[in-house]
């Protein structure tokens, strides 16, 4: 039976059900399938997104676009220095106007509780695009992706090596809410945050699954049905760049580490990757690596995201 998101929010996967994220997935196959065939699904025909950028974008912005124009809607791009919020208006007074002129929000800013505050005033869905602690719409993604290659969720070992940023906070929530296995292994000073891992932790508990928050990327890759990395100074850190560098330096995702992942493992980035850091051209390149599928998916998840909230 279909579950009712229209109005939800989707600030973090946490706030999700396991039936969502599955509802979410079916829509999004569905909508993908109905692309590639070339059949209409104009199901927001006269809506209006609203997309507030605080930090650039690639993926983000065109994925969303292209995604609501898809889905006969439109799209309007704000640099949210552009906008009065945060300088001369409130985030109360921003989300009660943007209420009346949008059908929904997309948001991708600094500080996540902006958009918590945006989302408990807004009466639209508000859609969070990436904060400093959640990447949501990414892992919602990412996970499609497994399901996509994989045919299953439960069970398997992803292994993230990295900064224990936005993505692995995600992939923490994601992950162990489906019932998949995950290792981090990051630098000590770069762990993800506690209550992410005790939430993740629960989570586990629960579908029967291991979180392993630990140093070592050698033992988090070990047969590992997906590596994932991700960028070692995020959006906002740029400054911190050359000092994470030497920190990171052993976390760098090579031909020597994913021998260590199961042969038919899958490689994942979020991109933008930074190609010579985190990853190398034979892992980003390889017959493994399904980072563009990955970029792709971005569209029809969302696509299936904001046709279930709007
Ligand atoms: N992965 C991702 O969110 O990419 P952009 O920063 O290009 O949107
Ligand atoms: N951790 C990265 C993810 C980019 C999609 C950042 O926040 O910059």
């Amino acid at each position: 039976m279909a579950i009712n998101m229209k109005g939800k929010d989707l600030i973090s996967i946490a706030d999700l059900s396991i039936e969502e994220v599955y509802q979410i997935f079916d829509v999004a196959k569905t909508l993908k399938e109905e692309n590639y065939t070339g059949k209409p699904h104009r199901v927001l025909e006269g809506k209006t997104l609203g997309m507030i950028f605080a930090k650039p974008s690639t993926r983000t912005r065109i994925s969303f676009e292209v995604g609501i124009y898809q889905l006969g809607g439109m799209g309007l791009y704000f640099n949210q220095n552009d906008l009065q919020i945060g300088k001369s208006e409130n985030i109360h007074d921003t989300a009660k106007v943007l209420s009346r002129y949008l059908s929904g929000i997309m948001i991708r800013t600094f500080s996540h509780q902006d958009v918590i505050d945006l989302a408990k005033y807004a009466s639209i869905p508000v859609i969070n695009g990436l904060t400093d602690l959640l990447h949501p719409c990414q892992v919602l993604t990412d996970l499609f992706t497994v399901l996509e290659k994989k045919r299953e969720l439960r069970g398997l070992k992803l292994a993230y090596i990295g900064d224990g940023n936005n993505m692995a906070h995600s992939l923490l929530n994601g992950c162990t809410k489906v019932g998949m296995n995950i290792s981090i292994a990051s630098p000590s000073g770069y762990k993800p945050q506690q209550d992410i891992v005790d939430g993740a932790l629960a989570n586990a508990k629960y579908m029967g699954s291991k979180v392993e928050i630990i140093d070592d990327p050698v033992a988090a890759v070990k047969d590992a049905d997906i590596v994932y990395t991700d960028v070692w100074a995020s959006m906002g850190q740029e400054k911190e760049a050359q000092d994470r560098k030497a920190k990171f330096a052993s976390y760098q995702v090579n031909p020597e580490l994913v021998k260590n992942a199961k042969e038919d493992y899958i490689f994942m980035h979020c991109l933008p990757a930074h190609r010579g850091d985190e990853v190398v051209d034979e892992v980003c390149d390889s017959a493994n690596s399904v980072i563009f599928d990955e970029a792709e998916n971005r569209m029809h998840v969302q696509k299936a995201v904001m046709a279930l909230v709007m």
